[in-house]
């Protein structure tokens, strides 16, 4: 490069050494012209004056969190008068519904999948959304959401009259574009119309080590990275999401996460409570139960709402318990945000430059000065992301929302293991033990080989007395080892509803499928 009369090539390696980056270039002389092509687009890619300047926001700021201690002081939990619960406001929550469904009818709400992350902890090399966690219907996380999608579209069609879409803005990442732009092409949308299926990609930054290098994962090859799922508002405004929102006339967006398999995608309830509250942005939580489960807490620091993540809190902190025995900071963030546009707007425009980047540390693999591939047993660097919930802070009208954990948060993470958290086997569990429960509450039964009824289970042991709570508690406990095998279509029902026609004084035996043709299915099951 250089040496060579290239003066383009010589710019570059002085642009690159001025940014402390010189090192990338350590086995230019030797690699082809294809691999040489390959640097190229990593360097074209990569604007060093700004990642430095992010890197060093970046560790400072994570120095600062260091003082944990500081931190901790200042947190206080969400307050009372911005809480919803769908316990504790049983009576509003037709009002809220019919709000939300209102909305939507008038194609006013959007939803916006999160979809960048690389799956790391699952272990898998394609997009989690693609993921297959065995139900009966084999049906894939994408494929679930879409159908809710496409079932509340009809809901609110048919409760008023005209025709309505609901926009499924996907964002992906350099790692998940291509595969999950050819899965949706391959299964024909799912039903839904393409034009209301809008991806785009967030950015990708590049892995740096502690003193500010970034990472060669091979000798042509920077390792990158996509920036968070708070890149998202770099992505809205640079690839003019916001815009094609404000052409459609959607005024409140539905952001949420991909590997929730219960996730209520748009739900009405939540949407009718936030407009009702008239909030900008809103989060759904679920009781925090364990202090070291891993959900991020909302709450305030410092008279702003947050989300302190799960590695983020300190034990004591997060051990804090109130008199009635619950964890003080219990509001469990599952990821499930609502947002107004106009405040998505704001943040696009004004807010998003000044967020900082966290630091995560990680184990990166990495090739020597002597080009050998190192996979490193401790943290040798660190990956830079913005979160999706850090402009909860600029918000003027903030509000909570809580739900069941059983009915709406079952999140897939890991590989399926021992003893696993969040695995595929208990992500295909809680489907099941919910549709199970939908068919209990719609009159229907259950009954084994020999024709007798198994006892029906309630959702909530509440209200009971302590002999009884127990041996409701025996049988959840046996319902999640050993749930009984039985799923709804999103396609049939969208929250329970809907399922009397279906079920309503009528046994059943396992597996039980109810699906678009739900009626047919049910006679050749029914006894
Ligand atoms: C996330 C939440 C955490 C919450 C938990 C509940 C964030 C930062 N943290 O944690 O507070 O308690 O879910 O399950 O939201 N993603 C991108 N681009 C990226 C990285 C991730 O789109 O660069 C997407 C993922 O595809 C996924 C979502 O963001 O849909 C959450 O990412 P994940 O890494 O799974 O977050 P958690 O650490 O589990």
């Amino acid at each position: 490069m250089d040496g060579d009369g290239d003066g383009n090539g010589l710019r570059l390696r002085e642009r690159l050494a001025a940014d402390g980056q010189a090192h990338l270039l350590h086995f230019w002389d030797g690699l082809k012209e294809a691999e040489r092509d390959e640097l190229l687009a990593d360097l074209d890619a990569c604007h060093f004056p700004e990642i430095m300047r992010f890197f060093r926001q970046a560790v400072q700021g994570s120095e600062a969190l260091q003082e944990q201690q500081k931190v901790d002081e200042h947190m206080e939990p969400v307050p009372k008068e911005v809480q919803g619960s769908i316990t504790r406001d049983r009576e509003q929550l037709p009002t809220w519904e019919a709000e939300g469904l209102l909305q939507i009818s008038q194609s006013k709400v959007a939803v916006l999948l999160l979809a960048g992350g690389q799956g790391t902890r699952l272990g898998v090399t394609f997009p989690k959304g693609m993921y297959n966690v065995g139900l009966l219907s084999q049906k894939t996380l994408f494929q679930i959401q879409a159908e809710r999608i496409l079932k509340l579209q009809q809901l609110a069609s048919e409760q008023f009259g005209h025709k309505c879409s609901i926009p499924w803005y996907i964002m992906t990442s350099g790692r998940t574009m291509d595969s999950t732009m050819e899965f949706f092409v391959k299964y024909n949308y799912f039903g839904l119309q393409k034009e209301n299926i809008i991806f785009f990609q967030q950015g990708m930054l590049p892995a740096m080590t502690f003193d500010g290098k970034a990472i060669l994962e091979g000798k042509s090859k920077i390792s990158m990275a996509p920036d968070g799922n708070g890149g998202l508002y770099r992505a809205l405004g640079n690839q003019k999401i916001v815009e094609d929102m404000e052409s459609r006339g959607i005024a409140y967006v539905h952001v949420y996460c991909v590997d929730n398999i219960l996730v209520k995608v748009a739900d009405p309830v939540f949407i009718g409570f936030c407009v009702k509250q008239q909030a900008d942005c809103g989060a759904k939580v679920v009781e925090k139960t364990h202090p070291t489960e891993a959900v991020g807490v909302v709450c305030k620091v410092n008279g702003l709402y947050k989300v302190v993540e799960y590695s983020e809190i300190t034990l004591v902190t997060a051990q804090k318990r109130n008199a009635d025995g619950r964890l003080t900071f219990n509001a469990g963030n599952i990821c499930n945000h609502f947002f107004t546009l106009q405040f998505l707007k704001d943040v696009v425009k004004i807010h998003e430059p000044k967020l900082q980047h966290h630091v995560a540390r990680k184990k990166i693999p990495y090739v020597n000065d002597q080009g050998q591939q190192i996979k490193p047993d401790k943290p040798n660097g660190i990956k830079m992301e913005k979160f999706v919930f850090d402009i909860f802070q600029f918000s003027k009208k903030f509000v909570t929302f809580e739900v069941l954990r059983e009915d709406e948060f079952s999140p897939l993470k890991n590989a399926d293991s021992q003893d696993g958290k969040d695995t595929p086997t208990t992500a295909r569990h809680a489907l099941m033990s919910l549709h199970h429960r939908w068919v209990l509450n719609a009159g229907g039964h259950f009954v084994d080989e020999n024709g007798t009824r198994i006892p029906a289970i309630p959702s909530s042991a509440t209200g009971m007395s302590e002999a009884v709570t127990a041996v409701v508690n025996d049988n959840l406990k046996e319902l999640t080892d050993l749930p009984i095998k039985c799923e709804i279509s999103a396609l049939v029902s969208y929250a329970g509803e809907g399922l009397d026609k279906y079920v309503a004084n009528r046994d059943f035996r396992t597996p039980l499928i109810i699906d678009e043709n739900g009626a047919q299915e049910l006679i050749k099951n029914g006894l």
